[in-house]
């Protein structure tokens, strides 16, 4: 019977070693190195992680080569057609879609608890005006931390489900509280009689009072397609495994850091342009081109091996034929083109770019497709999001994905403190 190990040989002194190879219920099997520094006194050198798997998980499952996205074992397509973002959460948390009964106690759950604690929002007082929001969040997450002290027994969960239930509730209110810090104007409190995603848009653009605007055709209401669409982004946003921002919070989490303060640090991680900082400079390089006869010029650029212009919202670590996010909303978007006047110079730009990077022989070849960032962007716009509250969009829908990982963190007797080793290579 063929043994499920894998043998490697030093070639310079011809001894070998053997590893247990660990088979996956999907996906790629990995090899059980744990002892390899031990058994040979040599480390591996895999700078960004690009063949290491860190951990266990049995939360999200990613296939980049098919474009497959799952979480807890459900498609991506099905959750976002069929499930809101909240049915999303409960899964994530619970490991299983709710009943009807549980839908309703945790949306009123999760509505109760989105209220911001007095203290905390005079702390938005000491940012300086037009402090971007993503400094401001991860700063009030992190003051969070102070608030609460309780509920961090991982044997117990119902506390560490009310510790996860509260941040994935505050963190609209707190996005909101740092957009209208951004811009001086009054804060909006949660509504408790709105939905999560109805009332974080509420909370965005009402009018002191919790009035929603007078405009030239009566009261500017919320749209229900905006509504739709803002909670299709943040389930398609809810996690994504061991991306850069969750590494972090792991990382942190194996410290023994309050989770918030993990919360913070990926809330921190995310805001690069190389990760989910790249849906704000999407938009301000589609801004950039300014013109459709411009885009030629661009394409040109990023391809040039002597330039380090890159296309923003093109290209993914994991996903090597189409990122399933972006297909899904390509065609929400497309759905959309109509009710939320989507037909702009922005959005012709937009196509252009779209229309060529997918021709080209540069981007064919080196399998660079438009991902999340690039559509999302575009949405957000339409909704009249603006730039600087892409990422923490994108914070609000990702915060479930964090808190989970970090409780099956927590809950893995084999985790570890993140201690790397290194290469040295100075005198
Ligand atoms: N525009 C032009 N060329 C690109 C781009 C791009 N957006 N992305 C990668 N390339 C090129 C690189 O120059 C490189 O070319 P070479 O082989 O001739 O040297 C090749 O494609 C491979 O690029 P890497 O940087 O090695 O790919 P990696 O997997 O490490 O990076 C990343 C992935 C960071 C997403 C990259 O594609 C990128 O910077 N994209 C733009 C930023 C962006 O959209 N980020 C959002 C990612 S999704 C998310 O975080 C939610």
């Amino acid at each position: 019977m063929p043994k499920n190990t894998i043998t490697l040989t030093n070639n310079a002194t011809g001894e070998t070693y053997e590893y247990n190879i660990l088979q996956a219920t999907r996906g790629p099997s990995v090899v059980d190195i744990r002892s390899f520094f031990a058994d040979t006194g040599m480390f591996t050198y895999d700078p960004g992680f690009t063949s290491t798997a860190a951990c266990e998980s049995s939360i999200t499952f990613i296939d980049g080569k098919k474009g497959e996205l799952r979480y807890r074992g459900i498609a991506i397509e099905d959750l976002a057609k069929n499930h809101s973002y909240l049915e999303v959460c409960f899964l994530l948390l619970n490991k299983r879609l709710p009943a009807k009964d549980e839908l309703r106690d945790f949306d009123l759950e999760i509505r109760h608890r989105a209220y911001l604690h007095n203290g905390l929002q005079k702390l938005f007082d000491a940012f300086p005006d037009n402090a971007h929001p993503m400094a401001t969040l991860s700063a009030s997450v992190t003051a969070l931390a102070s608030f609460y002290k309780e509920h961090l027994d991982i044997e117990n969960e119902d506390e560490y489900l009310e510790m996860a239930h509260r941040i994935i509730s505050k963190i609209p209110t707190l996005a909101a509280f740092a957009y209208r810090h951004s811009l001086g104007i009054p804060y909006i409190q949660p509504d408790v009689d709105l939905s999560f995603t109805k009332n974080f848009l509420t909370m965005m653009r009402a009018y002191p009072g919790g009035k929603m605007h007078l405009c030239a055709s009566g009261h500017e209401h919320i749209k229900d397609v905006e509504v739709r669409a803002l909670d299709t982004i943040f389930t398609l946003h809810a996690d994504h495994e061991q991306n850069a921002s969750t590494t972090v919070v792991r990382g942190v989490a194996s410290t023994g850091a309050h989770p918030y303060v993990a919360i913070s640090s990926g809330i921190s991680a995310l805001w690069g342009r190389a990760h989910g900082g790249a849906n704000e400079s999407v938009i301000a390089q589609l801004e950039h081109i300014g013109s459709v006869e411009n885009v030629e010029a661009f394409i040109k650029k990023a391809k040039d091996p002597n330039d380090d212009f890159r296309l923003m919202g093109f290209g993914h670590r994991v996903y090597k034929n189409f990122d399933p996010r972006a297909k899904i909303l390509k065609s929400l978007q497309d759905e959309l083109r109509e009710e939320l006047n989507l037909d702009s110079e922005l959005m012709a730009i937009a196509r252009k770019v779209e229309d060529i990077a997918l021709s080209d022989e540069y981007f064919i070849s080196r399998n660079l497709y438009p991902n999340i960032d690039f559509y999302s962007g575009v949405i957000l716009t339409a909704l009249k999001i603006p730039k600087s509250m892409f990422t923490p969009i994108f914070v609000i829908g990702r915060t479930v994905g964090w808190i989970t990982q970090w409780i099956e963190f927590k809950k893995d007797k084999t985790s570890k403190i993140a201690r790397p080793r290194q290469l040295y290579a100075g005198e």
